[in-house]
């Protein structure tokens, strides 16, 4: 058994560091766990996931409290009891409802950032699978929530995704109706998700992000340049003084200040939407209750799934369907499809930095023409165009990358 001080006071730095490791902790933290100088303020948001993530889980237990998963009573739970009748029910179903829209916002950044800086690169493969895992698991984890409230949205683009498991001429009908559990959605089927929603996908979600931090240990983040940095010789500097030379810096509380910084920034622009411009994430057609005989004259979903939704939309059913499996797979293969070892940001890689914005340019529109009704020819065929180009993206950059490594080969 170990050592115990007899006089040490319960809670004080030492009782805890007996019990805990307290000291411990801090020294690695201190003088042990290294950052790049060289990064700037989009390398905070993971931290700023991390700390969205911790809040929908608390406004998703408060919202648990009165919601009540039952065809019957879902939609007056979350529309009439918390909205009008808990106190501040409103509060927390706003910080749920704009914590669920925005957390993609910064998905997105979060991921383009690691694009840009080829940060999935040789050493990174599994930080990149493990945030894509991520990405996976938040998709599921916000389709399911959007069924809870049972309102029209809920009901009609759950029966328009879950149909897609039919797999079009395959016509897999079992398949459906076993997930559904009826022939249409009803009381199973918004059962069944309320469980995916409060229960499997985040303790999912909790797993993909402790392998997604233990993935970082190692090859450390990247940096601007995508330098290699000896992190040894690097700390041995700054431990000396020559905090000048050294290209690192110590992630308490040097790095962590700078995280926290940014984090209060974004929350003041998270509460300013939470208090004035929460309608953003809230869909007026969803409002209505569950209507299984009326269907809603357009149907979509959430903004952070128009991109892929509209590359299933203008192809015919069967190559909409591939299309679309196509999509939600190719970002997983990033780290192989890009055969260029050079790890340098994208405004220093000639070709691959024109791919890079093409992509995102590309992806914006889609977005812009998902949400629009498939009735205008002209919007329609800009669609079209927009999804062919992001399947054209792949092989692109297959070759451009190829190219890239042979020019740096003859260097
Ligand atoms: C949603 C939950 C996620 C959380 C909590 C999270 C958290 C983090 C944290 C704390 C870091 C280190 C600091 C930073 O670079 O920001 C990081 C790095 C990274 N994440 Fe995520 N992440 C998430 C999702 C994703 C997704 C969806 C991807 C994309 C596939 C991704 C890819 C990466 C990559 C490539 C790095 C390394 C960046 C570098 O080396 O510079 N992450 N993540």
């Amino acid at each position: 058994m170990a050592h115990f001080d007899e006089n040490a006071k319960p809670f004080s730095n030492k009782w805890l560091d007996e019990r805990i490791g307290l000291n411990t902790l801090m020294r690695v933290l201190n003088t042990e766990y290294w950052i790049p100088k060289d990064i700037n303020f989009l390398w905070a948001m993971g931290m700023v996931l991390a700390a969205t993530f911790g809040i929908l889980l608390v406004s998703g237990i408060f919202l648990l409290m009165y919601y009540k998963p039952d065809v019957a009573t879902a939609f007056d739970s979350v529309n009439y009891t918390i909205m009008s009748e808990v106190g501040y029910g409103w509060l927390w179903r706003h910080i749920h409802g704009v914590g669920a829209s925005i957390v993609f916002l910064i998905i997105y950044i979060h991921m383009f950032t690691g694009i840009y800086y080829g940060s999935y690169k040789k050493g990174r493969e599994l930080i990149w699978l493990s945030g894509m895992g991520l990405f996976v698991a938040f998709s599921a984890e916000a389709f399911s929530g959007y069924m809870l409230p049972w309102g029209q949205m809920s009901y009609w683009a759950g029966m328009v995704i879950t149909e897609l498991f039919a797999g079009g001429s395959l016509e897999a009908v079992g398949l459906v109706e076993w997930i559904r559990g009826d022939y249409v959605p009803g009381d199973a089927y918004l059962t069944r998700f309320f469980m995916l929603h409060v229960l499997l996908i985040p303790l999912v979600i909790i797993g993909l992000i402790v392998l997604h931090f233990g993935t970082l240990r190692l090859p450390h983040v990247n940096n601007q340049e995508g330098a290699d940095i000896d992190y040894e010789e690097s700390a041995a500097l700054w431990k000396a003084g020559n905090r000048k030379e050294s290209k690192v810096i110590p992630f308490s509380p040097v790095f962590l200040s700078k995280d926290l910084f940014v984090m209060g920034v974004y929350f003041i622009l998270f509460f300013y939407l939470v208090f004035y411009h929460f309608n953003f994430a809230m869909d007026p057609v969803n409002f209505d209750p569950a209507d299984g005989l009326s269907t809603p004259a357009h149907i979509y979903p959430e903004w952070y799934f128009l991109w892929s939704y509209e590359i299933l939309r203008p192809f015919s059913k069967d190559i909409g369907l591939i299309a679309f499996a196509f999509a939600q797979v190719v970002f997983f293969l990033l780290p192989f499809l890009d055969r260029s070892p050079n790890v340098a940001p994208a405004h220093k890689r000639g070709l691959f930095q024109i791919w890079f914005w093409v992509l995102l340019v590309d992806m914006i529109i889609l977005t812009a023409m998902g949400k629009l009704p498939p009735t205008d020819p002209t919007f329609a065929f800009v669609g079209l165009v927009s999804a062919v180009l992001f399947l054209l993206m792949w092989p692109i950059l297959i070759v451009i990358t190829m190219f890239e490594k042979k020019i740096e080969k003859g260097a």
